[in-house]
């Protein structure tokens, strides 16, 4: 089985892939589930914020929901961003580990921004409205070095990635 770790800030097409591949998995009769950030932050994450240590927890948390869904013969997709090499390395030395980063250029992101996040990270100090630590704008995310694969989501369409990934997927698969 294999447990796709995503990795990549908001809004470089983590949710939307994982959609997509999930869809094209079910459709060739394999089980597969989408283990998000942004879902489970409003459930078995709810008590986590964004400081680094909610963060790794926040991970570590859905790390082990995927885990069980991997033990279950089930395909996961674990779309978070996941900004520490650390914790990323520790959850791939799992050998049903992958990692997928989803490269987009931050002008990219801030000129999309389809949640209109950036936006309220980028707003003055005195602005009540405006987001801290916002992952790429005021807090880190540590470029990943060991990638299993990486796909450039502001230049690939949708449909060239989403493939992409499935293909990676079927060629991994154990
Ligand atoms: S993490 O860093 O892996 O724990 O993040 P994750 O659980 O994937 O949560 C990311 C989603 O939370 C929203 N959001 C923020 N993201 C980054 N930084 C800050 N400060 C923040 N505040 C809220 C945002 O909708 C993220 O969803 P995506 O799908 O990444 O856009
Ligand atoms: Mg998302």
């Amino acid at each position: 089985m294999i447990l796709i770790q995503f990795t990549g800030l908001s809004g470089s097409g983590k949710t939307t892939l994982a959609e997509n591949v999930r869809h094209l998995l079910i459709e060739n009769g394999y089980k597969a589930e989408i283990v998000d950030g942004d879902v489970y932050r409003k459930t078995v994450c709810k008590d986590l914020g964004f400081s680094k240590e909610d963060r790794c927890e926040n991970v570590r948390r859905l790390f082990k929901i995927g885990k069980n869904f991997v033990e279950k013969n089930t395909i996961v997709l674990m779309s978070v961003i996941n900004p520490y090499e650390n914790l990323r390395n520790e959850l791939r030395a799992n050998d049903f580990v992958r990692t997928i980063f989803l490269d987009c250029s931050i002008d990219n992101l801030i000129e999309r921004d389809p949640k209109g996040l950036y936006k309220k990270a980028l707003l003055p100090d005195n602005d009540a409205n405006k987001i801290k630590n916002f992952t790429g704008i005021s807090d880190v995310f540590e470029t990943p070095q060991n990638a299993d694969l990486i796909l450039k989501t502001d230049f690939e369409t949708v449909s060239f990635s989403t493939n992409k990934l499935y293909q990676f997927i079927i060629d991994n698969l154990s």
